[in-house]
């Protein structure tokens, strides 16, 4: 399926890309602020949550299912870009598929899992928003979703606190990334009310912090279908008996 806007398809191109790049820099730990927080918050909030299946979407190189993985959790990782799911299937320690948000979005994924998770993936506008639709058809029962983005204070810079498109960059990245692609602002209003509109329940936000700064590095979202689910045959709810 095709991206919905032109700024959905630089995200694509951009990825595409930045595979050898990104997969340096994930391997080398050279992202100073995963290093010293927000990989470890992330994992922390999965097994918190004790899944014993995990779908790990926009997984990238794969670091995330691996570590899953050594815990005797069944991960699976999907990503859109091909380049990146090779790079992860060569690393192993998990499965991995060439599965975009919007192929998601579209039912052309009939798995479901424990809980499904987002890390520092969500970069679009209409790929996300559809993302979130599709999200519950995903979930077992009682499922989780967990999200790490951005926190939008920190990432808010001199630019109005509110929601639109920004330019990239890949300032802080070493000299091997090029075409930096543009990224949706959120606000932590709107990231509340993408999860409350597709009908999760947010159960805890998390702001790691970062040690040297001070500052969050992150926020981590925790939500839990609450929404009666619809059937895969059917596309109806099911009955509750309520
Ligand atoms: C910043 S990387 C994060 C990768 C990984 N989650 C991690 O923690 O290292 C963003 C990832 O989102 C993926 N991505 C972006 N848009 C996507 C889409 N529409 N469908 C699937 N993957 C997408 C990219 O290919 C890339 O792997």
């Amino acid at each position: 399926m095709e991206p919905r806007s032109p700024e959905e398809a630089r995200i694509l191109a951009s990825w595409s890309k930045n595979v050898s790049a990104w997969t340096d820099a994930v391997r080398h730990s050279a992202i100073e602020s995963r290093k010293l927080v927000t990989d470890r918050a992330i994992v922390d909030a999965i097994l918190d949550a004790a899944p014993r299946s995990v779908l790990d979407i926009g997984c990238g190189e794969g670091w995330l299912v691996r570590q899953l993985a050594a815990r005797d959790i069944q991960a699976t990782g999907v990503d859109a870009i091909p380049a990146l799911v090779e790079q992860a299937r060569k690393a192993g320690g998990g499965d991995f598929q060439v599965v975009s948000y919007e192929d998601l979005a579209a039912g052309r994924f009939n798995r479901r899992f424990d809980l499904a998770v987002c890390n520092f993936a969500l970069l679009g506008k209409e790929s996300v928003e559809d993302l979130f639709g599709a999200i519950p058809r995903l979930l077992n029962p009682g499922g989780c979703f967990i999200v790490q983005t951005l926190h939008p204070v920190s990432a808010c810079g001199d630019a109005a606190y509110v929601d639109g498109w920004r330019e990239g960059s890949w300032n802080g990245f070493s000299a091997d990334f090029t075409d930096p692609a543009p990224w949706y602002f959120r606000t932590l209003g709107s990231w509340v009310d993408l999860f409350r509109r597709h009908g999760f329940e947010l159960r805890r936000m998390h702001e790691p912090l970062h040690p040297l700064t001070r500052k969050p590095a992150s926020v981590i979202f925790v939500a839990c279908n609450v929404r009666p689910q619809q059937t895969a045959l059917s596309g109806q709810a099911p009955e509750t008996g309520e």
